[in-house]
């Protein structure tokens, strides 16, 4: 499905990160005016300093690592002309939002070198959350990643029930490794890295915020900032933890819970994203620092050395300002938005996912296969059964869904999410409706190497 250009009253290009241009006045005869953003994204290979003063062979969006920040808007209407100047086939998946098939930027649509391709998609009102953007050609995801090729998406609502005030961050997590001449160290096929890579998924013992190493967050005495913490990475799970702070955390994957709630920590599996409100407790002049703990994920023969030493991420500085009082710097909202559970009495299906290592239902990825068919506006319960000893982060296209239990234990409340980590020998029930577009969508692991091993599968939604 095309969005009609005619139906738009006002076409504006608007411009990456910021630069959002506010819409004209719509003109005398009474039109539904939406904005137009449209944008050019460049994959090609570059030679940037990732690590300061080391320069590495890199694939990155419109030359930098990781792509620029899409700011969106509920409602917009979303052009991204893709070239794609790499050596090798490529797409732009738009991990977590809701759009026509084909724009989902999956292995169905590879893009050739040399090649590119329209992406086209409408923003659809409640979409309002952290997502992101990634290549997703079949087999090749992990090393793409790995290059570079990797971004945030903000969309937000113009209901927004936090003062505009806060100041925002958007905090991209990823790893990477190099080699001893400061290349990006992505094992050959067949080598035992690659073998060991294929197991754990590849990690690396440099870490990024953002792009950048160890950054220094400014901020004040009594300040509240908004966060938006993206797991980016390929494999490495997050458990964070803010030095002598309690994060209030607001959302997750699609967008705002419905009301906050308090944590000394928030895990965050691969490809999962949170929204958190910091508040700045700390005194005029000191520093905290923003830690992953150790969590162990893998397969014990298989840990890593390093598995249990906690990792720095960023330090947040405070300012010698004297304090603002949180009473005065900002009122929270006690109810963020409505977020009403699906209504699991219309459950037309119930599945069976068994996740084994890199295979589900016992299968490796076949495009031309179909593993799941439902019909557009059924709703379905998932049970996501992991079998074995490493934990398998589950994702589904095309469609948020709603956690009802882990492990038996219902969640306590319901919430927008597209991937959930399943712990090793555990599993995960979720509530799924196919509310919209039909078409062809993948469910995988999203440890890259285990999708890129096969351990996907199709989920067809007739018309
Ligand atoms: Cu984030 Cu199928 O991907
Ligand atoms: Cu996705
Ligand atoms: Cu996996």
């Amino acid at each position: 499905m095309r969005p009609s250009h005619a139906s738009v009253a006002l076409a504006l290009v608007a411009t990456l990160s910021g630069g959002r241009v506010p819409p004209r006045a719509p003109s005398a005869t009474p039109t539904v005016v939406r904005r137009v953003v449209e944008l050019t994204l460049t994959a090609a290979p570059a030679r940037l300093e990732l690590r300061a003063g080391t320069p590495s062979d890199v694939f990155a969006y419109n030359g930098q690592v990781p792509g620029p920040t899409l700011e969106l808007r509920e409602g917009d209407s979303v052009v991204v002309h893709f070239r794609n100047q790499l050596p090798e086939p490529s797409t732009i998946h738009w991990h977590g939002l809701h759009l026509p098939f084909a724009h989902d930027g999956s292995p169905f649509h590879p893009v050739p070198p040399g090649g590119r391709h329209d992406y086209v998609f409408t923003i659809k009102p409640g979409a309002a959350g952290t997502y992101w953007y990634h290549p997703h050609p079949h087999h090749r995801t992990g090393h793409q990643v790995a290059k570079g090729l990797y971004g945030a998406i903000v969309v937000r609502a113009p209901d927004d029930p936090l003062p505009a005030s806060l100041r925002e961050r958007v905090l991209l997590l990823s790893d990477n490794r190099f080699t001893a001449d400061g290349e990006i160290d992505f094992p050959a096929k067949g080598t035992p890295a690659a073998r060991v890579d294929a197991e754990n998924g590849r990690e690396g013992d440099v870490l990024f915020v953002s792009g950048a190493v160890l950054p220094t967050f400014a901020i004040r005495s009594g300040e509240v900032q908004r966060w938006r913490v993206i797991n980016a990475s390929a494999a490495r799970v997050y458990r964070l933890e803010l030095e002598g702070h309690t994060l209030l955390r607001i959302g997750t994957d699609g967008g705002l819970f419905e009301r906050p709630v308090e944590a000394r920590e928030v895990l965050l599996g691969v490809g999962e994203r949170a929204e958190l409100l910091v508040r700045a407790t700390g005194e005029p002049g000191t520093r905290a620092l923003l830690r992953a703990l150790p969590y162990d994920r893998y397969i014990p023969q298989t840990r890593p050395v390093d598995w249990n030493v906690p990792r720095t991420l960023a330090a947040l500085q405070y300012g010698p300002e004297p304090p603002v009082t949180l009473a005065s710097s900002v009122a929270l909202p006690t109810v963020l938005r409505r977020v009403p559970a699906l209504d699991t009495t219309r459950v037309t299906a119930r599945r069976t996912m068994v996740l084994t290592q890199h295979l589900i239902n016992g299968r490796s990825m076949d495009p031309r296969r179909v593993d799941v068919s439902a019909r557009r506006g059924a709703t379905e319960i998932w049970e996501v059964e992991n079998l074995v000893g490493m934990d398998h982060p589950f994702h589904l296209h095309g469609f948020q869904f709603q956690v009802l239990s882990r492990n038996g234990v219902p969640e306590p409340f319901p919430a927008w999410k597209d991937v959930v980590n399943v712990p090793r020998h555990e599993s995960v029930r979720f509530v799924v409706r196919y509310d919209d577009y039909a078409g062809k969508w993948m469910f995988h692991c999203h440890i890259l190497d285990h999708e890129d091993h096969g351990m996907m599968g199709v989920l067809e939604v007739r018309p």
